[in-house]
C-alpha cells in the first residue's frame, strides 16, 4: 500500500489524539499527517513519530491546496456537515465520527468485523463512522443472531465520561475536585451534576420519551446488521468514570441458547476477548477494556425462569475501539493493510 496524505479533523480533540496514537502504533503508512482544529488550536502542534507538527485552522483554502487522500473526522456533526463534502470533492476518502451521515441511505455504516462487505464496490466517499456504544454491541449481536436467532433485544448502557470529549473529562475532574473541598458544583456540560451520580439522559428528549443516543443505538444498530425489523430497546445512562463503556444486554432467542457455542465463537473472534468464569470471578471491567482495542465480553447466562433468553455484561474502550479504531479499520478495509 502506497503511503498516503492523511488529514485528521479535530486533531486536539480526544478522539482525535487517539487516531494519532493508532496510526502511529499500527504503523499506518503516511505520506503526510495534516491535523487540522479550530482557530482556537493555532499555534498548537501535536506530536506524530516524535515529531512536532503545527496545527492547521480548518479552511477551504487549506482543504483544497493540499492533496489528501483520506480525512479522518472527529469534529463533531456540524464541522462534518460543512466540510466532509469539501475533502470527498477534492478527491479524499472522509471517514467521519458524528453523526451527520450514520443514518445517510447512500452512506455506508460500518464496523468492519460485522459488514465490512458493504464497503466492496461502493461509491461513496464519505464513510459513517457508527456511535460508540453501537460499536460495541453489534458485533455480539452478530453472533446471537447467527447462532441462536435474535427476538427481541433490550440494553442498558453505563458511558463514561470521555464519550462527551475532553470537557465531559475535565467536568468530571473538577466537580470531584470541588466536592472534596466542599465548593458548590455547577454542571456545564452534563446536565445534571455527574460526579458521585448517574444520570439516565444522553442527548436531548424526543415525543416519544427516547433520548438522542438510546435512538441512534436502535437506528444504527438495525442498519448495521441489515435487520431494519429488529425489535432492540436502549436505555442509555452516563455514569462518573472516565473510560470505557459498559452495557447490559438482555436478549429473547430463538431456539435455547448454549454458552459453550457461544464462548467458542467469542473466543475465535480476535477482535473480542472473553472473560467468563465466575468461579474465578473472572468478568471484564472498564480497567480491562480501558487502552485496549477489542470488546470484552462476560457474566453470560441463560435465563432461570426462561431458557430462552440469554443475557450479557460488555465493556469497551469507547475513544478507541468506539471512535478511532474502528475508524482506522475502516481505512485499512479500503486501502489495505499496512504490510499489504
Ligand atoms: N469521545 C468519544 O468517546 C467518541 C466516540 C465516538 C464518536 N465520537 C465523536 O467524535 C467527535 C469528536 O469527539 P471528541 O470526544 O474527540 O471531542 P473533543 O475532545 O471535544 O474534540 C473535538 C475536536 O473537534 C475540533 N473542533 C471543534 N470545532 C471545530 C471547528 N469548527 N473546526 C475544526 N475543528 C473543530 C476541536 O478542535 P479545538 O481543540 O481547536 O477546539 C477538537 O479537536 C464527535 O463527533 C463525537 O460525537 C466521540
Amino acid at each position: 500500500m502506497k503511503p498516503l496524505n492523511v488529514a485528521i479533523v479535530g486533531a486536539t480533540g480526544l478522539v482525535g489524539l487517539e487516531f494519532i496514537s493508532i496510526l502511529e502504533e499500527r504503523n499506518f503508512p503516511i505520506e503526510k499527517l495534516y491535523p487540522f482544529a479550530s482557530d482556537g488550536s493555532l499555534g498548537q502542534t501535536v506530536t506524530y513519530k516524535n515529531k512536532e507538527i503545527d496545527v492547521i485552522p480548518l479552511k477551504v483554502e487549506e482543504i483544497e491546496k493540499n492533496k489528501i487522500d483520506l480525512a479522518f473526522f472527529s469534529a463533531g456533526a456540524g464541522v462534518a456537515l460543512d466540510f466532509a463534502k469539501d475533502f470527498a470533492r477534492n478527491g479524499a476518502i472522509v471517514i467521519d465520527n458524528s453523526s451527520a451521515f450514520r443514518m445517510d441511505d447512500e452512506i455506508p455504516l460500518v464496523v468492519p468485523e460485522v459488514n465490512g462487505g458493504v464497503l466492496k464496490d461502493n461509491g461513496s466517499k464519505i464513510i459513517a463512522n457508527p456511535n460508540c456504544s453501537t460499536i460495541q454491541l453489534v458485533p455480539f449481536l452478530q453472533i446471537v443472531e447467527e447462532l441462536f436467532g435474535i427476538k427481541k433485544v433490550v440494553v442498558s448502557t453505563y458511558q463514561s465520561v470521555s464519550g462527551a470529549g475532553k470537557k465531559g473529562i475535565e467536568e468530571l475532574r473538577t466537580q470531584i475536585s470541588d466536592l472534596f473541598s466542599f465548593k458548590e458544583v455547577k454542571p456545564e456540560v452534563f446536565l445534571q451534576r455527574i460526579a458521585f451520580n448517574l444520570i439516565p439522559q444522553i442527548g436531548p428528549f424526543y415525543d416519544d420519551g427516547y433520548c438522542e443516543e438510546e435512538v441512534k443505538m436502535i437506528n444504527e444498530s438495525r442498519k448495521i446488521l441489515s435487520m431494519p425489523e429488529l425489535d432492540i430497546d436502549v436505555t442509555t445512562v452516563r455514569v462518573p468514570t472516565f473510560f470505557s463503556h459498559a452495557e447490559t444486554v438482555w436478549m429473547e432467542l430463538k431456539k435455547e441458547c448454549s454458552i459453550n457455542e457461544l464462548h467458542r465463537r467469542i473466543r475465535e473472534n480476535p477482535e473480542m476477548v472473553l472473560m467468563d468464569d465466575i468461579e474465578q470471578l473472572l468478568y471484564p471491567t472498564l480497567i480491562d477494556s480501558s487502552g485496549r482495542d477489542e470488546v470484552f465480553v462476560g457474566r453470560l447466562r441463560k435465563g432461570r425462569e426462561h431458557k430462552n433468553t440469554l443475557s450479557a455484561w460488555i465493556v469497551a474502550d469507547n475513544v478507541r475501539k468506539g471512535a478511532a479504531y474502528n475508524a482506522v479499520r475502516i481505512a485499512e478495509t479500503i486501502f489495505g493493510e499496512a504490510n499489504d
